[in-house]
């Protein structure tokens, strides 16, 4: 039989937005148990995808003026440079609009359907009658029935926290068009998840569920457990259901077995992989899924029924994990707490975060909170201060006076024994998902190093040239030791790792190579690592961030606001010194040499006015005359070279046409406007 292997999912990120910090902590942490498993030489499969189904998405593409194809394209590309950037390293990132995955979402279908777990009945909806569509919960909003907020959404109330359904929000209008919704009929198709009860009561008490998530499904499970709606009519943008031709397959029903389907896009680029050794029935491989809790619901009870009833093996183990909070908020693009990563990576290194949010992640479901004074102290002061120190502390010794080679023997074996055994409790902190412990762990060795520099101090023995062969050997021992931390940190810090492999010289660092010390070889000279945090980048960034928020917050301008940008603010003052009156125009001609001008004269309730007006290309002058507009009266007179022009009428002017500003019929010349 061959060795066990695992396959490793993070959930697949919807293509409706930009990858932000609070997706990173997942693929953070997906990302680091798929690096320590390979460094500990066993074989693993990491795939993901971009989910790229539901209403959201397809109105997104409308809105755009655009194909759900092609933004779901572009998404796709975006969230893979993204992740790249954090060096989240998949093997295959896939999409749920894929033909494998469509093949596996009906097979999976005409399976339940042939086992009797898909019924079928009409259901009221919310319907637009003037988009022609029916609304999703979201999409409608109206007054909330508790505390009577106005705009809120049709699943809760953000003011008060109420969650209802659409049919008791209070004047409720369509959110896409602001009519008022009625009820139409329409049949869907349901996945009958209570036939699968005594099965999944029984696997969500294993160790494939976390005990804090075992909790809250036995309140599912007390409460019932009801059909699941897996269709929606169209128009949608999803799968068409087997035997219909306007159902669609609802996005949740096709996303999960897009874990699936990318695999099998893996196996078909990697013909050595075989797909039923993982997803066939009793298959001996292991799969974990890595989602927040916010979709535990999906992954703990339809999926694992869902892959049951249509023969294919359960997962091994759901690991749910928290929401990140930043500065103890909730992400909110309101609120300018939102940031995404390509803004993040503007500006700080993107191993910092993967350092930090690893300190901080463990096996719990609870929130994690990024606090940025933190972040920086954090990083400056163990990954840069305890780690990266030792070697920049070390390594000139070695290389200005030992010509790069290090001593042929360890000066003290007992402290690198430690640090080698330390490593099987750090892998298995590692493997429990508790990588705050493993970080515990690494900095209380690190201490022990620092603590032996110190004690023997290279850089006051070396004034002393008796003393060189103990220097050698203090630095050549404290690099050592430094190779074992980079060991250990490099499923968080892959990159920096690298850059240590690069200095040291070695082989390609892993748990099971650690114990081989690295004596009487060459090393490279010392190049920073890693550079300290610098608080104002922290700022920098946070400031950007609040500002794409607001941008994002504001609609995109379009027509004369987006030709002609407003003008920056005035005070009441400025705006009072200008005198506004009405005028009626009593002679209107053509100016010879002139081809945009109309010289007018204007009567202002007694005395009149001369004003050249750059109008002639919406009107003629006889049309002009005996029309009331609106003059700049207080205008200092300019000459022009056909005369005095003696204030300005006021005319909307458009790209392409011009309107003249006029009061309502019988309004008094002289009269002051305000
Ligand atoms: N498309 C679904 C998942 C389908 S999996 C078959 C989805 N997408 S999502 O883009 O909204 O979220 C992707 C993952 O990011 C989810 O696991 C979600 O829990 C996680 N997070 C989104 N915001 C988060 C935080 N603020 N913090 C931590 N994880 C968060 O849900
Ligand atoms: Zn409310």
């Amino acid at each position: 039989m061959s060795k066990k292997q695992t396959l490793v999912t993070m959930a697949l990120p919807y293509a409706n937005g930009d990858v932000h910090l609070g997706n990173l902590l997942e693929a953070i942490q997906t990302d680091i148990f798929v690096r320590v498993l390979r460094a500990n030489e066993e074989t693993c499969h990491f795939v993901s995808g971009s989910d790229a189904h539901g209403t959201p998405i397809m109105l997104n593409a409308q809105k755009q003026g655009i194909g759900p194809e092609e933004l779901i394209t572009k998404a796709r590309a975006s969230q893979e440079q993204d992740f790249a950037g954090f060096s989240i390293n998949f093997d295959h990132f896939h999409t749920t609009h894929s033909e494998k995955n469509n093949y596996y979402a009906c097979d999976i279908y005409n399976k339940l359907q042939a086992k009797g777990d898909i019924s079928q009945r009409a259901i009221m909806q919310a319907f637009d009658p003037e988009k022609n569509m029916f609304l999703p919960d979201r999409f409608i909003k109206g007054e909330c029935p508790r505390c009577h907020a106005a705009d809120q959404y049709g699943d809760n109330c953000e003011v008060c926290g109420a969650t209802y359904s659409p049919a008791e929000l209070i004047n409720p209008v369509s959110a896409l068009t602001g009519v008022t919704p009625i009820n139409k009929e329409s049949e869907h198709y349901f996945f009958e998840l209570g036939h699968y009860e005594a099965f999944l009561k029984e696997w969500t008490a294993t160790d494939a569920v976390q005990p804090q998530m075992q909790n809250k499904l036995s309140e599912w499970f007390d409460a019932g457990l009801k059909a699941w709606d897996i269709s929606r009519d169209a128009p949608y943008f999803g799968f068409t259901i087997p035997g219909t031709t306007d159902k669609y397959f609802y996005v949740w029903m096709d996303a999960p077995i897009g874990y699936m389907a990318s695999f099998a896009e893996y196996c078909e680029k990697n013909t050595d992989i075989n797909f039923d050794d993982f997803w066939r029935e009793g298959a001996s491989h292991e799969l974990y899924h890595f989602i927040g809790k916010d979709i535990m619901y999906f992954h703990n009870l339809f999926w694992p029924a869902m892959l049951k009833g249509a023969g294919y093996r359960t997962p091994t183990a759901i690991y749910c994990h928290g929401f990140l909070t930043l500065d103890g908020q909730k992400m909110s693009k309101s609120r300018g707490t939102f940031i995404k990563a390509k803004t993040y990576l503007e500006h700080l290194n993107p191993e910092y975060l993967r350092y930090y949010l690893a300190s901080k992640l463990n096996a719990g479901v609870s929130d994690i909170d990024l606090c940025w004074d933190d972040f920086t102290n954090k990083v400056n002061a163990d990954l840069v201060g305890k780690v990266i120190n030792i070697a920049s502390r070390c390594a000139n010794f070695i290389s200005k006076r030992f010509d790069g080679k290090l001593a042929s023997k360890l000066e003290n074996e007992t402290l690198f024994e430690q640090g080698v055994n330390a490593g099987d409790t750090i892998l298995t902190f590692f493997k429990e998902r508790n990588y705050h412990l493993a970080v515990q762990a690494i900095m209380r060795y690190a201490d022990s190093v620092n603590q032996y520099i110190d004690a023997n101090k290279p850089w006051e023995l070396i004034k002393d040239p008796n003393n060189l062969e103990k220097v050698h050997l203090v630095c050549t021992q404290a690099l050592n030791c430094f190779k074992l931390l980079m060991t250990y940190l490099k499923p968080i810090i892959p990159t920096i790792a690298q850059g240590a492999e690069d200095f040291l010289q070695c082989e390609p660092l892993t748990f099971i190579n650690r114990n081989k010390a690295l004596l009487d070889t060459t090393i490279n000279r010392y190049q920073p690592l890693v550079t300290r945090v610098c608080p104002t980048k922290v700022e920098t960034m946070q400031e950007q961030a609040k500002q794409e928020a607001a941008e994002a917050a504001t609609p995109t301008l379009t027509g004369p606001l987006a030709d002609f940008p407003l003008k920056e603010e005035i005070s009441f003052d400025d705006f009072a010194k200008l005198d506004l009156r009405i005028v009626t125009i009593v002679h209107a001609e053509a100016v010879e040499g002139a081809d945009k001008l109309i010289k007018v004269i204007v009567d202002m309730g007694g005395i009149e006015k001369q004003v050249f007006a750059g109008i002639k290309k919406a009107f003629s002058p006889e049309e002009l005359i005996g029309k009331q507009t609106v003059m700049v009266a207080n205008l200092a007179p300019r000459k022009m070279r056909f005369g005095l022009s003696e204030g300005m009428l006021l005319v909307a002017s458009g790209k392409e046409t011009l309107w003249l500003i006029s009061p309502q019929e019988g309004a008094e010349p002289g009269t002051p406007v305000k």
